[in-house]
């Protein structure tokens, strides 16, 4: 089974606790970069350490979050490997794997509940890249 690289700051330490839960009870290998607590703290410093695992392959790809979940993102895209989508809603997942072959699924952790972060990862996990004129569209993102 696949592993999953896992980030979050102080915001998104309890969701990130329920989904490592959720996903290990499916068989995934969970790699959890921190934080380990909801003590205040900066969502650079787990960020980094998650892409890199992304990027090098010791990780499939990751789930990270914050309270909006845009600073992590934010994060994570200045890695030239990482495609990291924030989603709030399951058909966002789903495109963000079958349009932009995200490789980190961003959350925001202070604006869903259990229930739909659980809805927009499987759909995140479900979904298949599509390929065709969207890896064309991929292959121009990189700044060179
Ligand atoms: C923390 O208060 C909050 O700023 C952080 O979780 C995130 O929302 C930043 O983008």
């Amino acid at each position: 089974m696949e592993t999953i690289a896992f980030a979050s700051d102080h915001a998104g330490y309890p969701l990130k606790k329920a989904l490592i839960e959720y996903l290990s009870a499916k068989g995934y290998k969970a790699l959890d970069f921190g934080t380990d607590s909801e003590d205040s703290c900066d969502y650079p410093d787990y960020a980094h350490p998650a892409a890199k695992a992304v990027e090098n392959g010791e990780a499939a790809f990751g789930i990270a979050m914050c309270g909006t979940g845009n600073g992590i993102q934010m994060t994570l895209n200045k890695h030239q490997g990482i495609r990291a989508a924030l989603c709030w809603r399951p058909e966002l997942a789903a495109l963000a794997k079958e349009h932009n072959n995200a490789n980190i699924l961003v959350l925001p952790a202070r604006f869903i509940s259990y229930n739909e972060a659980v809805a927009i990862v499987d759909a995140y996990l479900n979904a298949k890249f599509e390929g065709g004129r969207h890896q064309r569209r991929i292959d121009k993102i990189a700044v060179k």
